[in-house]
């Protein structure tokens, strides 16, 4: 028989100092853990990225400024937003009581003040690591409590391989308070996944708010985000409760976040680094418990190096980021997801249809889903109301050609939708190019450059 000894608990002790790290290794190694040593908070982030630890031992102090503790203080923050579970124990100086205030208030479990006490400091990892250990288990069994209950969570189809990592990370983060971003093309489950998050959290009987932040005209935007006073200006006949509000205590989730202009990025940042805000027209704080959630199906970093998008909102928006794959790149989704919207659609229009042919079966697994879902629930639909028979056929999908279909316009980049007017405007007038030109407003040269370009 072969038996095995509890795995060891894993610590990650983060100091600038190596004869710091090698004592408390020494220490903590002796007494049965495991240790791992970091010296900045960016190797204490990777490091937490790339292993599961059961306590984190954390100096303040790093070497950019070595006597504020604002570094250590940041990361504490950014540790307890994504596992408000994790136990965090923070060393400081002695005589930095204030410090140690802030961090306690910023989630650190407990102090240790340097120079150490051995016996204290074993006694204060050894409560930290059992008392984690229990809330954590309380927790999780909570959330698959509330997963099982199923209340007002939507259905989530996934069961592909490329599915599973966005399941578990749903399934860790959706419990805590950590502010999300979820990105993935156009009709991937972005909303799915979001109104999933809110359901499973400890806010669920509370609103999620949504806000298609593309929506808005500018001016209506600050004022339907954090509400206005009666005369703020000539429309505001009345005090007005902004979406924040609404979401006191829940969920907000913006969606197409990408779309948000310069001046609301910066008042956004704001709220969520101070959370509070005033209303349109008014000088009075207001504050509001909120958990963000945030979508898009634009390449963000990109945006930011475009200058169009604030880096530091893009960094207080993705302390988790969940990207969903496209479909085609979880083919073993399809058919579950067919037969699902089937069922949907087949009890909404009052038909008796039970499934697809293998014809259809074959179809669809084919298609390349340049929609993803959304595409697939539409072509279902269609083709529910098209049916003759039983069971669906592939010719009531329609998807033969569906590469060549007429592409949606909101999933093309610009240089792919001025591809795609060049062709038309050529097949138009059979190829000729000064007809061409003429039609797309552009000179007969500057047509030509384009069309080597696109090599058409
Ligand atoms: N995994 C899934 N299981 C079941 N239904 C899904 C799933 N993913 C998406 N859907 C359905 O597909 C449709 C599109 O999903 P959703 O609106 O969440 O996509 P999106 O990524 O927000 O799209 P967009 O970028 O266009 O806003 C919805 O009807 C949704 O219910
Ligand atoms: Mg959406």
């Amino acid at each position: 028989m072969v038996t095995s000894s509890p795995p060891r608990p894993r610590i990650l002790v983060a100091d600038d100092q190596p004869d710091v790290l090698a004592a408390l290794r020494l220490l903590l190694k002796t007494e049965g853990y495991e240790i791992e040593t970091a010296n900045s908070p960016a190797v204490i982030l990777s490091l937490l990225e790339a292993k599961n630890f059961d306590l984190a031992l954390i100096d303040l102090n790093y070497t950019r400024d070595t006597t504020s503790g604002q570094e250590g203080l940041d990361l504490l923050s950014r540790l307890q937003a994504v596992d408000g579970t994790f136990p965090v124990v923070v060393m400081t100086a002695w005589g930095s009581l204030e410090l140690v205030v802030d961090a306690m208030r910023r989630g650190a479990r407990d102090f240790i003040q340097k120079p150490w006490d051995n016996a204290r400091l074993l006694a204060i990892v050894r409560t930290q690591i059992e008392l984690s250990q229990a809330l954590r288990k309380g927790q999780r069994l909570e959330a698959e409590n509330r997963l099982l209950r199923a209340e007002g969570r939507p259905t989530l189809i996934a069961q592909s391989p490329a599915m599973k990592p966005v399941l578990d990370l749903i399934a860790r983060v959706g419990p805590s308070d950590a502010n999300v971003l979820v990105t993935g093309e156009h009709g991937t489950g972005k909303e799915v996944v979001a109104k999933t998050l809110h359901a499973i959290s400890a806010r669920a009987s509370k609103p999620m708010v949504v806000v298609n932040t593309g929506g808005f005209a500018e001016g209506v935007f600050e004022s339907e985000l954090f509400g206005h006073v009666k005369g703020a200006f000539t429309d505001a006949r009345a005090d007005r409760v902004g979406r924040f509000e609404l979401a006191d205590g829940g969920t907000l989730f913006l969606d197409e976040i990408a779309n948000v202009p310069p001046n609301l990025q910066a008042k956004l940042l704001r709220v969520l680094e101070t959370g509070e805000f005033e209303r349109v027209g008014s000088s009075k704080p207001c504050r509001a418990d909120v958990r963000i959630i945030s979508a898009t199906n634009a390449d963000l970093p990109a945006e930011v190096k475009a200058g169009r998008f604030r880096e530091d909102l893009l960094f207080r928006l993705n302390t988790v980021e969940i990207h969903l794959p496209p479909l085609r790149q979880r083919r073993e989704d399809i058919l579950p997801l067919a037969t699902h919207f089937l069922r949907q659609h087949a009890q909404r229009y009052r038909n008796r249809l039970s499934g697809f042919d293998p014809a259809a079966t074959q179809a669809l697994l084919e298609h390349p889903w340049p929609g993803n879902v959304r595409e697939l629930d539409h072509a279902v639909e269609r083709a529910v109301l098209l049916a003759q028979d039983e069971v669906l056929r592939s010719g009531d999908l329609s998807l033969r050609g569906g590469r060549e279909a007429t592409p949606r316009l909101e999933d093309l980049s610009l240089e792919e939708v001025e591809c795609y007017l060049v062709k038309k405007a050529l097949a138009r007038f059979q190829g000729n190019v000064s007809q061409a030109a003429k039609a797309l407003g552009l000179s007969r040269s500057a047509l030509y450059r384009r069309l080597e370009r696109y090599g058409l």
